[in-house]
């Protein structure tokens, strides 16, 4: 570089920093400088670039105009997982699911409760502290590169104080003041900010974008290795903005879930007066290394989730109000409704709960109600809209069993059949034993279970064990063929060890989780549950982590019922097992429950590599051999190759040796 260039690079230099600072005094709401200077000093920077273009720096703030040159958006993969949050609509969900956390993890731990903008999300990516690309969230592996036109928002920064690797998400807004403006001089004018916001990110032209306010608020990042690490969120969130990024001040941090009392709700109700728009909150663990021990879903973070302000809610007429009886006898009204489309399915019934709380509701058959779907879990009928005109009066539950006949009686909130062989309770009982989750017997599908019913061959699952099915072979639906594979897989199910055949009895709050826990913490056989709950030891099972008093008490209560004792006694005579089988090691922690990995390339400790593979079974994972939708984890050694970088697209979880070992380490008791 001559003497020459040198000077106007120093020229550039000077103007670039005044420049980028009265950007961010700009952006951060206290700017120094009146709007003309700020033009002026730019004008001058644009002129000297203009006429030295070998000399403009990637970081100009020129370079935020956007050029009108047309380009497609391209698709680019992301080389961080994007993922979403899990979502809950009551406040009663979240601080569950902060308890849960609480319970799982032994150290004091806090949240961070941030507004959820409503706006597009972004991932910037800068490298070495420039801003490389911006990218939408796309499906959360592949976004489309939006670089031109993010770069023309002024409070994103194109160069960082220092010069770090790091992936950024935020949320791209327009205020509602900005957007009442400009709405209101477009020709077809946008729903709402947020959809405005993102009509502009993805416009060709990125020209048309630097016309637009467009604001950022960015609230996690991932630092290349090394590189910045804080321990929490909130250290996180201020190195951010030493970074030069902006970030929402409107967080919260709660040390634990009994102070949440009332926030949520507090802030729904406040939600009107922010200069934006949000549409809930997120409550995010603020220790990273609690994140760490938490882990991931296949989608979902563990360690954070979305309360939302809103459940998708439409509107039908019931058309009727069935009972349905349940495998323990229990009678619940469903409402028939018209089939209505609720957050992308149809609803057609809708469960009433109880009498209860059909009175909550004032319901009766004809009714118009609004029927919610929250998160993905089943519709609710939330209230009655208008009532019907045909003078329906309160719907009453019936006083009999509307399979048996026989009396329905109520014991607390609930109505029962107390007909032990009703055949929708022998249905129930008999269907949840084969089912998938529980004995998972193939051929005995719903169809075979009404016909073993209605010949009075099964009643109890014991039953299934004693049918000769060869004697049906001439019977409809029962072909030699298929009588054959009843039959094997009767005989295979002898095999299921004693924690599938626990959750299969379908005790109340014996679930598979219970079953795993109960065994985890030395109660390994049917005979030792049965005493402890005969000697009322509530203690000793309150003592497990994940037992409350109430799943206390429900299993004591089970495990003393003479009738449960009777059906035990007759599984036991077919020869199911009720013993966990005794393995010369102890139980682990079953850390990897519910996850897939898949290990790649050579390791320095764990050489062969079928050594970290017992490894993660041992403490419940699962291990393939390649990598898919469904592998949660990818353990990668050094010269990992096609595996990674499939990981990588597929957006599966990377995990390196010295981490694996620490996961090992670092286990929850
Ligand atoms: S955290 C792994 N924080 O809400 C962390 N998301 O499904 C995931 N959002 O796609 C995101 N404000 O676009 C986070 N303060 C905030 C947010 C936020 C808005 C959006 C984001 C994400 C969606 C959640």
């Amino acid at each position: 570089m001559d003497t020459g260039d040198q000077q106007i690079t120093a020229r550039m230099d000077g103007l670039i920093e005044e420049l980028n600072s009265m950007n961010t005094s700009y952006a951060q709401g206290t700017p120094e400088v009146s709007d003309q200077t700020y033009d002026a000093l730019y004008e001058t920077l644009l002129q000297l670039e203009r006429e030295h273009p070998d000399l403009v720096r990637a970081d100009s703030p020129t370079l935020r105009v956007g050029s009108d040159l047309s380009a497609d958006l391209p698709e680019v993969p992301h080389t961080i997982p994007v993922l979403s949050l899990d979502k809950a609509y009551a406040e009663s969900a979240i601080t569950s699911w902060m308890e849960r956390i609480e319970k799982r993890v032994e150290q004091q731990l806090s949240f961070v409760i941030e507004e959820k903008i409503d706006g597009v999300s972004i991932v910037l990516y800068y490298e070495d502290g420039l801003l490389v690309r911006a990218v939408t969230r796309g499906n959360g592996y592949v976004g489309n590169d939006v670089t031109s036109n993010v770069r023309t928002i002024r409070e994103v920064p194109l160069r960082l104080k220092r010069a770090v690797t790091v992936a950024v998400r935020g949320e791209i807004f327009l205020t509602r003041e900005d957007f009442r403006q400009l709405n209101s001089t477009m020709e077809i004018e946008y729903a709402n900010p947020r959809n405005l916001t993102a009509g502009t990110i993805r416009r060709i032209r990125s020209s048309e974008v630097a016309r637009l306010p467009l604001r950022i608020f960015v609230y996690e990042g991932f630092f290349s290795d090394g590189q910045m690490q804080p321990e929490t969120h909130a250290g996180l969130l201020d190195d951010l903005r030493l970074l030069g990024f902006i970030i929402n001040p409107r967080y919260h941090i709660c040390s634990s879930s009994d102070a949440l009392t009332g926030y949520l709700e507090d802030a729904a109700r406040e939600r009107g007066s922010l200069p934006y728009e949000i549409d809930g909150l997120v409550i995010k663990v603020n220790e990273f290394p609690v994140r760490e021990s938490l882990g991931y879903t296949g989608h979902h973070p563990r360690w954070a989730i979305a309360y939302k302000f809103e459940a998708p809610m439409a509107e039908s007429v019931v058309t009727a109000i069935d009972v349905q009886i349940g495998r323990t006898g229990r009678a619940t009204p469903v409402a028939r409704i018209e089939p209505v489309l609720i957050g992308g399915s149809t609803v057609s019934n809708v469960t009433l709960h109880n009498q209860d709380y059909v009175e909550l509701l004032e319901l009766c058959i004809g009714d118009t109600v609004s029927v919610s779907k929250r998160g993905d879990v089943i519709p609710a009928v939330e209230r009655v809209i208008e009532k019907n005109e045909q003078g329906n009066r309160l719907w009453h539950m019936p006083e009999r069993c509307p399979s048996c006949g026989g009396p329905l009686i109520r014991q607390g909130a609930h109505h029962f059949c107390t007909d032990h062989d009703c055949p929708d309770q022998v249905y129930g009982r008999l269907t949840f034993f084969v089912g998938k989750g529980q004995m998972d017997i193939d051929g005995l599908g719903s169809e075979t279970i009404r016909t073993l019913i209605s010949r009075k061959l099964a009643r109890d699952p014991a039953d299934l064990y004693h049918i000769d099915y060869e004697q049906l072979i001439s019977e409809p639906g029962f072909g030699p063929k298929k009588v054959q594979q009843i039959s094997k897989s009767i005989r295979e199910s002898l095999d299921r060890p004693y924690e599938v055949v626990l959750r299969s009895l379908g005790i109340p709050e014996v679930g598979k989780k219970a079953s795993q826990l109960l065994i985890k913490s030395g109660i390994r056989s049917i005979d030792q549950l049965i005493e402890l709950a005969q000697h009322g030891e509530v203690e000793q099972l309150t003592g497990i982590r994940g037992f409350g008093e109430k799943t206390a008490q429900t299993i004591i209560r089970e495990f003393s019922d003479p009738a449960v004792l009777e059906q035990i006694e007759e599984l036991k005579a077919v020869g199911l097992s009720f013993c966990e089988q005794q393995s010369e090691q102890p139980a682990l922690p079953q850390v990897f429950t519910d996850q897939v990995w898949c290990v790649t390339g050579s390791f320095e400790h764990y050489q062969p590599r079928s050594i970290a593979e017992k490894l993660i079974e041992a403490r419940g994972g699962r291990v393939v051999s390649s990598v898919t939708g469904k592998t949660t984890h990818l353990l990668a050694g050094s010269s990992a190759g096609s595996k990674l970088a499939k990981a990588q697209k597929l957006g599966v979880r990377i995990v390196a040796e010295q981490e694996f070992t620490t996961m090992l380490e670092d286990v929850p008791q």
